[in-house]
């Protein structure tokens, strides 16, 4: 789990006001769940004004805003793109871990990867919401442990987000030790380095086949493809169905043939995309 979610949920205020504080009226609430909306998809419920009003607080004193109005109209003024970065930053749940919904892990290792076409030993997998980068070092570190042969292929993970302070900690690949205690003991002494204090990196080598970028899901795609697989775990479940049908129809279109989609424990693609076959326990393969 990353810090700074853990510390989230537990700063969460009634929005009613107490002595001293701000409130947050009912129009500031509607004006921040559209602006959220429109820059990352997230669809804020009437149940979230508490972890808004939580969230904004501290963001507001950072810009000496006395009311959320005024914080409303930053986000709407000549500042407003670059304010719309923190606001998302502030409101994305962040939670995560290393070989989190460890089956898929075990399934890309026993199943998929040595499934691969070895023609041409080319191989792409996305982690798209990778959050601080537990997922792309858990997929990077299962690719180096079930490739023996993996310094012959043309092998790249891509690991996006759209909060630009968890793609900054991904990339620097540095946990607190005992969050990286889910790493399989193996793997621990493969990949990760015990750093001064309580702090462990994650190997250059293991580094060096990751790239980290700050992505948007719901805006446009640099990347050309085709992957032959896609973690998106855990990050439709705050998008509601149209942008769902949008994003899955958009992942199978950047998916090679056969290619493999994996959702989270709590995701389903019933109703949302006949593009793929469920291969069972949140595993899909790509049929057209
Ligand atoms: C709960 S975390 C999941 C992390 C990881 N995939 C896992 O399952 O452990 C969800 C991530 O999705 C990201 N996210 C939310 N909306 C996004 C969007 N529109 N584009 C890209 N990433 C987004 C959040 O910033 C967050 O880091």
């Amino acid at each position: 789990m990353t810090g700074r979610s853990s510390e989230r949920g537990r700063s969460a205020v009634p929005a009613a006001a107490a002595p001293g504080e701000v409130a947050i009226t009912r129009e500031d609430f509607a004006r921040i769940v559209a602006r959220v909306h429109d820059a990352s998809g997230i669809k804020l419920g009437e149940n979230k004004r508490d972890l808004v009003y939580g969230r904004l607080r501290r963001r507001l004193r950072a810009l000496g805003l006395a009311s959320f109005a005024a914080y409303c109209d930053r986000l709407d003024g000549p500042d407003g793109a670059d304010e719309r970065v923190h606001l998302v930053n502030a409101i994305t749940t962040n939670l995560t871990g290393f070989f989190r919904e460890a089956h898929h892990f075990e399934y890309l290792a026993t199943e998929l990867l040595p499934g691969l076409p070895r023609a041409g030993r080319r191989l792409r997998v996305w982690s798209a919401g990778c959050s601080s980068g537990e997922e792309p070092y858990s997929i990077a570190m299962t690719m180096a442990s079930a490739m023996p042969d993996l310094a012959e292929w043309d092998a790249r993970v891509l690991a996006t987000d759209i909060d630009t302070e968890m793609v900054a900690q991904a990339a620097a690949g540095i946990y607190p030790a005992d969050r990286v205690a889910a790493v399989p003991e193996a793997l621990r002494r493969a990949h990760v380095q015990r750093l001064d204090g309580d702090r462990a990196g994650m190997a250059p080598r293991l580094r060096s086949l990751i790239a980290f970028r700050a992505l948007n899901l719901l805006g446009p795609w640099p990347m050309r493809g085709p992957f032959d697989v896609i973690f998106c775990r855990n990050v439709v479940i705050y998008f509601d169905k149209p942008t769902q049908r949008a994003l899955f129809d958009r992942f199978a279109g950047l998916l090679a043939p056969g290619g493999h989609l994996f959702i989270g424990h709590s995701e389903s693609l019933f109703r949302v995309s006949d593009r793929f076959a469920h291969l069972g326990r949140t595993i899909y393969r790509k049929l057209r």
